[in-house]
Parts: C-alpha cells; structure tokens; sequence
C-alpha cells in the first residue's frame, strides 16, 4: 500500500493525467496518459491512439516514449514515469511498453501507476526484470 507518495512523482502523475485528456480511443474508450521525466527534468508526455485496425494502437507510454526521442534525440534517458487513465481502473504499463521503456530508463526509475486498489510505485528492474536483450557472438 502505498500511503506517501513523493510530490515530485505526484506531479508527474497529474501530468499523466492531463496528457489523458487527449486520448484518442473510441474502441476501447480506456483513456490513458503518460508522463516521463528525463533525467535532464524535463517531462514528456503521451496518450494512447488507437485504430480501427485495434492492433496498430499505439499506448500511451509508448507515444510519450517516441516524442521523447523525437524531441531531444536518442540520447535521452527516464528518471521517472507515471501512467494515469480516466477511468479510474488499473492501468499498469503493458509488456509492450515495459520492453520499450527498457531501452531508455534508468534501472532504478520509479514508475508509478493506478493498480487495482491503490497508486502503487514499483522500480523498474522489478517491474520488468528479464528484458529482452541482443548480444550476438
Ligand atoms: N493502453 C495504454 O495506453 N497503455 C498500456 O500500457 C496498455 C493499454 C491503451 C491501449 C488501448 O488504447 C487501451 O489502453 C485499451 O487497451
């Protein structure tokens, strides 16, 4: 359970939850927002876009993950993310996004997100301990 949350999370948290605003999901109608903080402070956030095809639908943290990269280039690395819906259920990050993430955060990170009765905040590594990695010999 978890009853402190770091304001500094809390914020980012509030800005996965505004950055849901802009869902577009009229499938599913499950709004999802994302922020990262980089490791520089400056936070970018995404929202789910989904498709009539519904597998070319693209998470929300995904989203914020390429604009991140986008923007400041492919040295960025994520000190922090929070995921929010408006939904009010739990929305912890998909497989898809945890590979994704794994890319460029930082083992350590905290990711905050609504589970199923409560905001939880788990580390990285213990969200996603097995990433996929290649190392061809
Ligand atoms: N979704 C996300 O945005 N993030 C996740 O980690 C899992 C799911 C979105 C995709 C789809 O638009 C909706 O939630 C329902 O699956």
């Amino acid at each position: 359970m978890t009853t402190h949350i770091d304001p500094a999370l809390a914020s980012l948290l509030e800005q996965a939850r505004v950055a849901a605003q802009h869902s577009y999901s009229p499938y599913s109608g499950f709004r999802v927002g994302a922020a990262l903080l980089l490791t520089t402070g400056q936070v970018v956030t995404g929202t789910n876009v989904e498709n009539v095809s519904y597998g070319l639908t693209m998470c929300a943290e995904r989203s914020a993950l390429v604009r991140a990269v986008s923007e400041f280039g492919p040295g960025v690395r994520i000190g922090a993310v929070a995921v929010a819906n408006l939904n009010g259920a739990a929305s912890p990050p998909c497989g898809a996004c945890r590979q994704m993430l794994a890319e460029f955060i930082l083992l350590e990170a905290p990711v905050i997100f609504p589970a199923a009765d409560e905001i939880r905040v788990k580390q990285f590594s213990d969200l996603f301990p097995l990433a996929f990695e290649m190392k061809l010999k």
